[in-house]
């Protein structure tokens, strides 16, 4: 047990002070949880291999799972990666700083357990000036997953970060709730053609424009643990708030049918619902007394993204066991946020009212 120790900073113009102690302590192979523009991260050096067990100790995450490697510039690339081809550059000049993670040959300077033992290494250069400052300040690259335990959804404040990891972490460098709240797209450019891993804070129809050939997966793409080898980051069970997410395809009426129905069916078994909604939905279900969390209008995918993952949070703090949602379209951001609730939901989409049932009698053991 490590006694954490928060630092509050200013988002855009950091304190010297408390970037030089952060950055000592990455230095010192132990454990600093930033902001980044996506989401907390949870730092360590990604050139000290005990300090990248660390981090996957602190998450109880498992070791196969690699991590993403932050540096400070573009032009740190060469340091960390081999056979960088030229897309590599063109991606990091158009994107970079940003939320675009590529995935390289990584070089030998990297830990190999950054990678899972892989010959491959995710790379990217965030945006946020408390993560540049810890980068410059630190002078080695950081490699940092989100700051959460493994599974559970990713943090967009200290408070989030705090509440999964005190205790596992040195210094937690709070500059209040991040922008844009869905981690990093990940794109593979070690496959031919490259391929979208993960879709994120970057549209892929903007990567598309860079790089026609890249492939996209339908969303969701996902993979179960017990499948045995899956690509990473494709696991189910990501982003899973404690209650059990059931995803709702359909209108807004259609939503507000199957709500209803919900509520009823959990009554039944002594089951708490919450409902995750757009404000569209909000008059339709008012007449359902529970717990009822906006992510605020339908059509702003940016607004959804930055709240998704603290909504998910607050309907767990108010105790429901069910948290009823309704899917959203590929579209942009939408992607993302598509794939964090299908991921949180297990891969399963409900359509009708036999698809309700048969979820609330599967229980609810964990
Ligand atoms: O926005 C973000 O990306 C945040 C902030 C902190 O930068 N980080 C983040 O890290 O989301 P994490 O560990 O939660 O997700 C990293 C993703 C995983 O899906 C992982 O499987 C994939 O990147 N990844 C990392 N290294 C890889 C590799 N060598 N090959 C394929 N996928 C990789
Ligand atoms: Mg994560």
């Amino acid at each position: 047990m490590t006694k954490t120790q928060v630092y509050p900073v200013n988002p855009d113009a950091p304190e010297p002070a408390a970037i030089a102690a952060a950055a000592a302590v990455i230095r010192s192979g132990h454990l600093v949880a930033f902001p980044t523009e996506t989401v907390y991260g949870l730092g360590a050096n990604a050139c000290d291999e005990a300090a990248i067990a660390r981090i996957f100790a602190a998450k109880e995450r498992p070791f196969a799972d690699p991590l993403i490697v932050h540096l400070a510039a573009a032009d740190q690339l060469a340091a960390v990666c081999v056979d960088l081809p030229r897309l590599a550059w063109e991606l990091a000049a158009a994107f970079w700083p940003g939320p675009l993670t590529l995935v390289l040959w990584r070089s030998s300077v990297v830990a190999a357990n950054v990678s899972g033992g892989r010959d491959t290494v995710a790379v990217r250069v965030p945006a946020h000036p408390v993560a540049q400052a810890l980068l410059v300040a630190s002078g080695v690259p950081i490699a940092a997953p989100s700051a959460n335990r493994f599974s559970r959804p990713s943090p967009t404040t200290a408070q989030h970060v705090l509440e999964d990891l005190d205790g596992r972490v040195d210094i937690v460098l709070d500059a209040g709730a991040t922008t844009i709240g869905l981690e990093s797209t990940v794109v593979d450019l070690t496959s031919d053609p490259p391929r979208l891993l993960r879709p994120g804070g970057i549209p892929a129809e903007e990567l598309l424009a860079y790089m026609p050939d890249l492939h996209v997966p339908p969303t969701p793409n996902v993979a179960r643990l017990e499948e045995g080898l899956v690509a990473p980051g494709t696991l189910l069970r990501h982003y899973s708030p404690r209650a059990r997410v059931l995803l709702v395809r359909g209108d807004a009426a259609a939503f507000c049918v199957l709500a209803h129905a919900a509520v009823e069916l959990a009554d039944a078994q002594g089951l708490r619902v919450g409902l995750l909604v757009t404000d569209a939905d909000l008059p339709c279900c008012a007449d359902l007394l529970v717990a009822t969390v906006s992510l605020g209008a339908a059509e702003d995918y940016s607004a959804m993204a930055r709240t998704l993952f603290a909504r998910l949070r607050s309907l767990d703090a108010c105790g429901v066991d069910i948290i009823l949602a309704r899917e959203i379209s590929v579209t942009g951001l939408g992607r993302a946020i598509r794939d964090r609730l299908f991921r949180a939901a297990e891969g399963v989409v409900i359509e009708d009212r036999a698809g309700l049932e048969e979820q609330i009698d599967r229980g609810f053991g964990g």
